[in-house]
């Protein structure tokens, strides 16, 4: 009884929390288009195994002077880069999972109706922020961006940086224990200092209006406006010029007749966009379309669209580690590209900023997730709180990037009351945060509905639009040719994308069709799936696991996988395995019956 209560507590505190308006984020938009000073370069660093950073002070980034007793030394300390996590750069800190300690230091010259602001594009997975010695700030969440306030805090001159990363695993935490992907820890993308004036454009949405694609529609938030102010928005292209008041909280919003030429894969138009007011100004490149879903079909600017897609890790090619770069983001979205593929599923948490803008620019749909993984802490309020914070903060980067279709809740995780309380909140959250997008998930729970006849049977697909499957027929269960004559349905009547399908092959490793780890079982599997696409006209896309091969401690077969997943079809080196090509012939077919 008692344990009922309780659990009956948690679940309307979750419904309170998501009840409340969503909160907006603080979140600085559009960082690279303003004017930064970058922090990224090498950094001074202490590895803290034992969580003795903060009884020994290294926050205070003392010198040692005299014979006073001080036990670290940042400038005599190693370096590693920034960004960049630690795993991959140093061997020694290849499996480390716990606690380093970066120093740097910057000058600074304050300017007189000025503010500053510290940003980090992320940090794996709690940071502490000190600056001279004073905390400024904290953060959970390994893959969505922060910024401080250091206006009152910096000093003219030189100054002291200190971050604490943390990235010990917790079961509370998002993701939780255990995951299928390397824990890279560190300051994994890019630092900077921003400088505003008093009052500057904190955030702007500019899109299409919902339901009516014959309107640009959005708003601008000011920080910092004590009254209302007037603010434009500009897209000079097609003659739009939108000039508003704020209201007192530093907010306004538009809507204006405009035809701009729809953004699509196979036509990425974007439009220069200035949003200007109280002595601000912020540049954009914003693509515009429609995106949708009637019945079983996904519409793009009212079309319906086959998501031929691929699955992708934040992990660089050649060099390995968190990836981070227009190069590296360049080199996987370009492979994608090279398949045929017109969509991404960014797995299992939100990329970094630069593979977004690139979506943008080279014409690929985005799906982007946040990473409730596996077994999670359902229960705890801290957890969907932090769920929330991870949802918000990355609606809050991405919203204005044409490319990004899908903001996905979760990826396999399990039925049960206060799993499904908690994303159906969640769900409810998302769509407060922006309702001119999808909501999905990953799912993989089905019902045999009769010979070969599957039906997703995950109370879930309630509470989405868009409802993904993980399969792995032929794989984890069943043979290759199982799929052949399989078919999919849902209860919802909504559009089914297969979200993940796929097997392991070591590159350059041949054998029979039937050996496992070889690239012709693997070609062989997708050969089956590809059967299986043709046989179910209802499913709208696919997005295989996964374009390149990654780190996971969870696969330690000695001399094929040696840490790896290798359900990649390139290797973490480039190479191209049999199934690239096999998927490649069926996207150059799918997209030319598409025309
Ligand atoms: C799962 C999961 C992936 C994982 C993959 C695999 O479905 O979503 O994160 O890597 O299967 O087992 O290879």
């Amino acid at each position: 009884m008692r344990k009922a209560a309780a659990k009956f507590g948690i679940l309307l505190l979750i419904a309170g929390a998501t009840a409340a308006a969503a909160e907006s984020s603080n979140l600085i938009a559009n960082v690279s288009r303003r004017s930064v000073t970058s922090l990224n370069g090498t950094w001074h660093v202490i590895v803290d195994p034992y969580e003795n950073g903060l009884g020994g002070r290294y926050f205070e980034d003392k010198k040692p002077a005299g014979d006073e007793l001080v036990e670290y030394d940042f400038e005599h300390s190693p370096t590693l880069n920034v960004p960049g996590d630690w795993n991959s750069q140093r061997e020694d800190l290849l499996f480390y999972e716990g606690r380093v300690w970066y120093e740097r230091t910057f000058e600074h010259a304050k300017h007189a109706g000025k503010r500053l602001f510290l940003y980090f594009g992320a940090v794996n997975y709690r940071a502490r922020v000190y600056l001279n010695g004073r905390l400024i700030g904290e953060h959970e969440g390994g893959f969505t961006p922060f910024n401080f306030e250091i206006t009152a805090a910096v000093a003219e001159g030189r100054n002291s940086l200190v971050v604490e990363a943390d990235a010990t695993r917790r079961a509370d935490a998002i993701p939780a224990s255990n995951t299928d992907w390397w824990n890279y820890g560190g300051v994994t993308r890019d630092v900077a200092l921003i400088e505003t004036p008093d009052t500057f454009i904190q955030d702007y949405f500019v899109q299409l209006a919902k339901g009516n694609p014959g309107e640009v529609a959005g708003w601008v938030q000011l920080d910092g406006a004590a009254a209302a102010r007037t603010v434009t928005v500009e897209i000079p292209e097609i003659g739009l010029t939108q000039t508003v008041q704020t209201d007192a909280g530093g907010r306004a919003e538009f809507r204006a007749p405009a035809t701009p030429r729809l953004w699509s894969p196979e036509s990425p138009k974007l439009y220069r966009t200035i949003v200007a007011g109280a002595g601000d100004r912020v540049e954009d490149e914003i693509g515009f379309r429609t995106i949708a879903v009637r019945g079983g079909e996904i519409l793009l600017n009212g079309k319906p669209v086959f998501l031929r897609g691929i699955s992708m890790h934040e992990e660089a090619p050649f060099r390995g580690g968190r990836a981070f770069s227009f190069d590296d983001d360049g080199t996987l979205l370009g492979w994608a590209k090279e398949l045929g593929c017109n969509f991404v599923r960014l797995a299992h948490y939100p990329h970094n900023e630069n593979a977004i803008r690139l979506a943008d620019r080279m014409g690929l749909l985005l799906w982007s997730e946040i990473p409730l993984y596996w077994d999670m802490a359902w229960e705890n309020p801290a957890t969907y709180e932090g769920a929330e914070g991870q949802m918000r903060d990355m609606v809050a980067r991405d919203h204005n990037r044409a490319s990004v279709i899908f903001w996905s809740l979760s990826n396999e995780t399990t039925p049960a009351p206060a799993r499904n309380a908690f994303l159906k909140n969640l769900s409810a959250f998302t769509r407060q945060l922006d309702d001119t997008r999808l909501v999905t998930s990953a799912m993989n729970k089905w019902e045999d509905a009769g010979r070969n006849a599957r039906t997703l049977s995950d109370p879930l697909g309630e509470s989405l639009d868009v409802l993904g499957i993980n399969e792995y027929v032929g794989w984890y269960s069943g043979k290759p040719e199982d799929a052949d004559t399989l078919s999919w349905t849902s209860p919802y009547g909504k559009p089914l994308v297969i979200s993940e399908f796929g097997g392991d092959a070591q590159a350059g490793l041949h054998g029979s069709i039937t050996s496992r780890w070889t690239e012709e079982y693997q070609a062989g599997l997708f050969q089956h799936q590809l059967t299986m696409i043709r046989n179910n006209p209802q499913i709208a896309g696919m997005s295989p696991w996964l374009l390149m091969d990654f780190r996971s401690p969870r696969r330690p077969l000695a001399g094929i996988q040696d840490y790896y997943n290798r359900k990649g079809l390139l290797s973490d080196r480039g190479q191209r395995k049999a199934a690239f090509y096999v998927l490649q012939k069926f996207y150059h077919e799918r997209a030319a019956s598409q025309k």
